[in-house]
C-alpha cells in the first residue's frame, strides 16, 4: 500500500513518490531524459512503421477506387496479361507487382510518379493512352506516393508481360509524343475556389481517380476526349460498347434520376427503374465505387449531379445528322 502511504490526505490530492531522500529536482531531470530515451528507442522507430502502414492503408484505398485491380489482373493479382480491346487494337497491361525483372519492384517514387502523372516509362519510352495517364495525372502528389507504397507492399510475382497486339501503324511508341498535344494535359487537379470543399472532392473523384472520362465522354477520332462533352456517353466505348450518358440531360441522359437513386446507383449499380447496371459498369462499381467512403460517395454523386445537362443519344440509330460524333 505504498501509494496511499504517499497520498498526503490533507492537501486532497496523491503526492508523487519521491525515491529515497534525495529532493526532487536532483532526481527527477535525468529521470525524464531516461524516460526520452527509452521512448525513443523503443516506441519512435514503432511510429514510423505506424505512419509507413496509414500510407500503405491509405494507398489501398486508392487503389481501389483508381480501379487500378481490374486492367492490370488476369490470373493473378496485378501481374497484368488482361486483354483490353479497344479501337486501337489489343493492349496487355503489364505486370505492376514489385516483382524485380517482371514487374515494377526497381522503380523509384519518381519513376512511378513520372509513368502516372507523365505518361513515360523510366526508360523514357511513351505509354500509350490505353493506360488512363491521361486523368491519372490529376491524382494529387502525396495520393501518388500512398499508391506506390501500397504497390510496393504487395507480393511480387513473376510473370512476364505480354507485348499488345497493335496494328502496324502504332507500332512505334514514338508516336504517342505528336498525338499528346492538346489531348493530354499533365498536371495535378487544380482546386477550384469557387465551389465548396464537396464538390471538389466529388471533382477529383470523377476527373483523377474514378476515371469517369475515359469511357463516359466521347473521344475524336484519334482517341483524344472531347472534354467539351464531358461524360456526355460514348458511342465507341471499350469492348466496342456504347457507353451512356451520364450528365443531368433529362432526355438523353440522367436528369430525372434523384439525388437518393443516384446515391444508390453508385452502391449498388441498382437503376432506378430496379434494373441492374451491366458489363464493364458493374465491374468499376464493384472495383471502385463501392468500396467509396459515405462522404466520398456524396461528393461524387453531387459533383455529378452539378454538371451541365448535356443532349447525346448514344442509343440512337446511325444518323450522320443527329450524331455530331460522326463529324468528330
Ligand atoms: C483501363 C485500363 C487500365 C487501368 C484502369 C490502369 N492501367 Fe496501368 N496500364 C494499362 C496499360 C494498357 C498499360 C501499358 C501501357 C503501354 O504499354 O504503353 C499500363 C501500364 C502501367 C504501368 C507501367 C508498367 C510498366 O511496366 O511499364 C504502371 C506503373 C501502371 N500501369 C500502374 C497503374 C496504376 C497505379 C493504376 C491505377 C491508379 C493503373 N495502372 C490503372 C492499363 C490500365
Ligand atoms: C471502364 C469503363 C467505365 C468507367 C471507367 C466508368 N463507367 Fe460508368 N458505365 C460504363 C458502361 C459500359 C455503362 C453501361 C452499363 C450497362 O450497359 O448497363 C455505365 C453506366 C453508368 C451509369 C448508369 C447510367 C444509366 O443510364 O444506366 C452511371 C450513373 C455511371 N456509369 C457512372 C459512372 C461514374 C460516376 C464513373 C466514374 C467513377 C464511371 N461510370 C466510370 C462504363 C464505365
Amino acid at each position: 500500500m505504498q501509494y496511499k502511504a504517499e497520498h498526503d490526505t490533507q492537501a486532497g490530492y496523491p503526492r508523487l513518490p519521491v525515491i529515497g531522500r534525495l529532493p526532487s529536482y536532483r532526481i527527477y531531470p535525468p529521470g525524464m531524459l531516461l524516460c526520452l530515451l527509452v521512448w525513443l528507442l523503443c516506441f519512435a522507430p514503432d511510429r514510423v512503421t505506424a505512419t509507413e502502414n496509414d500510407l500503405v492503408e491509405r494507398g489501398r484505398y486508392l487503389f481501389n477506387i483508381a480501379g487500378c485491380t481490374s486492367c492490370h489482373t488476369h490470373d493473378q493479382p496485378l501481374a497484368g496479361g488482361r486483354p483490353l480491346d479497344t479501337p486501337f487494337g489489343t493492349f496487355y497491361p503489364p505486370n505492376i507487382t514489385p516483382h524485380r525483372e517482371h514487374g515494377i519492384g526497381t522503380w523509384s517514387e519518381a519513376d512511378f510518379l513520372r509513368a502516372l502523372g507523365e505518361g513515360i516509362s523510366p526508360a523514357g519510352e511513351e505509354y500509350f493512352p490505353a493506360f488512363p495517364y491521361t486523368s491519372y495525372t490529376r491524382i494529387s502528389r502525396a495520393d501518388m506516393q500512398a499508391l506506390y507504397a501500397y504497390l510496393m507492399a504487395q507480393p511480387a510475382t513473376a510473370r512476364a508481360n505480354r507485348p499488345h497486339e497493335l496494328p502496324w501503324y502504332l507500332f512505334s511508341r514514338k508516336l504517342v509524343r505528336d498525338w499528346k498535344p492538346g489531348r493530354f494535359t499533365p498536371g495535378h487537379y487544380a482546386y477550384d475556389h469557387a465551389q465548396s470543399e464537396q464538390w471538389n472532392r466529388g471533382a477529383y473523384l470523377a476527373t483523377a481517380l474514378g476515371h469517369c472520362d475515359e469511357c463516359h465522354t466521347p473521344r475524336g477520332l484519334l482517341g483524344g476526349l472531347n472534354s467539351n462533352r464531358h461524360l456526355a456517353g460514348n458511342r465507341h466505348g471499350p469492348d466496342g460498347r456504347r457507353v451512356p450518358n451520364i450528365t443531368m440531360d433529362s432526355g438523353t441522359g440522367i436528369g430525372y434520376w434523384t439525388p437518393e437513386q443516384h446515391r444508390a446507383f453508385l452502391v449498388s449499380g441498382r437503376r432506378p427503374d430496379g434494373s441492374y447496371t451491366g458489363a464493364l459498369m458493374s465491374e468499376v462499381l464493384a472495383a471502385s465505387s463501392m468500396s467509396l467512403t459515405e462522404a466520398d460517395r456524396r461528393a461524387l454523386a453531387s459533383y455529378l449531379r452539378s454538371l451541365p445537362p448535356i443532349h447525346n443519344d448514344v442509343y440512337y440509330r446511325f444518323d450522320p445528322f443527329q450524331d455530331r460524333d460522326f463529324f468528330e
